[in-house]
């Protein structure tokens, strides 16, 4: 009981001496106060509201990086560079407007990228093309749309983004991000669109919500009839303020004009490559477990010649001392050897 006793209370020093180090540690560099800690199993640096006009020298390693509530205006190609392993970089409520060509293509991790409440000028063509980008948050800068709206992006973008969130940026016109094979839900509520086609939705063909709250409220109710007849017949999921406008005689009385070929056609591609994706992706997952087997396999082989090859030498040795004068028997001998060998 007593030994119990004495061991707890050195854990328990030892943890506070542990804590000690690392509020050391942490005014150390009392210039970032970053502070680290793990969180759903990912290492994470926490740097958000400090005033930090820069992003300071972070821990290797780090998978999370929440540097939202500062002051950061540029990223450069060489601001993150040495943070490959980031999967979630929040970067929300800086003053951002610059962003390098390069400055986030060395995350090829990167899973979720939080851009929102900046006042970014020109977004990076490098963004889109990045393999694991899932979530991608852009609302709330008031001038990407000047740069979204005469961007020209080489297609299909090759990030299999799921989430976009593009609310209130001001936008008049949506940008054209070709098929998006993955795309679920796509944020464009708060922008005063002029015009919404049923085009822009026909190559996201996983699409399951749109926002568009206070997005289109000034559009002539007929020149949205064919985007919400496409939301009704791919069971798009759309929020509005208020739905009085579509359930009113005018938009009943809206000339019915059947959905154009080419709405279906890109929606098909759209599942074609959606298809592909989920080939490799299982495929590769089958490579793996044929693979993970396999190694299991051979693993359990050579625990199972080892086994048996103890055995036969203590039977062999066993029998040697029990019986000497009996000559010794060849096969067993020569079949210990050969597992010898084996093993
Ligand atoms: C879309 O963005 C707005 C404003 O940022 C937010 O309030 C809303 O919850 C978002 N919608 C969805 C479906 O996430
Ligand atoms: C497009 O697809 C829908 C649903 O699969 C179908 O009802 C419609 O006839 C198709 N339209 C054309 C023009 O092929």
């Amino acid at each position: 009981m007593k030994r119990f006793q004495v061991c707890t209370l050195m854990l328990f020093s030892c943890c506070a001496w542990a804590k000690q180090m690392t509020d050391i540690e942490a005014l150390q560099s009392a210039p970032t106060r970053c502070t680290y800690e793990y969180a759903f199993d990912m290492y994470g640096a926490h740097c958000g509201g400090l005033r930090l006009n820069k992003i300071p020298s972070l821990r290797a390693g780090i998978e999370i990086l929440d540097f939202s509530d500062n002051k950061l205006q540029e990223i450069h190609d060489d601001t993150l560079s040495s943070y490959t392993s980031i999967k979630f970089l929040y970067l929300s409520e800086n003053q951002i407007y610059s962003i390098d060509d390069n400055a986030f293509s060395y995350l090829t991790n990167l899973q979720s990228l939080d851009l929102s409440k900046n006042v970014i000028l020109t977004l990076p063509e490098t963004i889109f093309h990045l393999p694991t980008l899932r979530n991608l948050y852009l609302h709330g800068n008031p001038l990407l749309h000047l740069h979204l709206s005469k961007m020209q992006l080489s297609k299909p973008i090759r990030a299999p983004l799921e989430l976009l969130d593009l609310s209130e940026c001001k936008l008049k016109v949506l940008p054209d991000w070709g098929v998006l094979p993955q795309l679920y839900l796509y944020n464009i509520s708060h922008n005063p669109l002029t015009t919404i086609d049923a085009q822009h939705f026909s190559p996201m063909c996983k699409l399951s919500k749109v926002d568009l709250t206070g997005s289109i409220d000034d559009l002539q109710l007929c020149d949205m009839r064919m985007t919400i007849t496409w939301f009704q017949i791919r069971n798009v999921y759309f929020l509005l303020d208020d739905y009085t406008r579509l359930n009113s005689r005018e938009f009943e009385n809206c000339p019915k004009v059947a959905p154009p070929d080419n709405l279906n056609i890109t929606y098909q591609e759209c599942r074609q490559l959606y298809t592909k994706t989920q080939n490799t992706k299982s495929s590769r997952r089958t490579w793996l477990t044929i693979g993970g087997g396999l190694a299991g396999f051979l693993v359990g082989f050579v625990l199972l010649l080892y086994v048996m090859h103890r055995h036969n030498v203590a039977q062999t040795k066993k029998a040697d001392k029990e019986t000497k004068k009996i000559p010794p028997d060849g096969d067993k001998q020569a079949s210990a050897v050969l597992l010898n060998n084996a093993a």
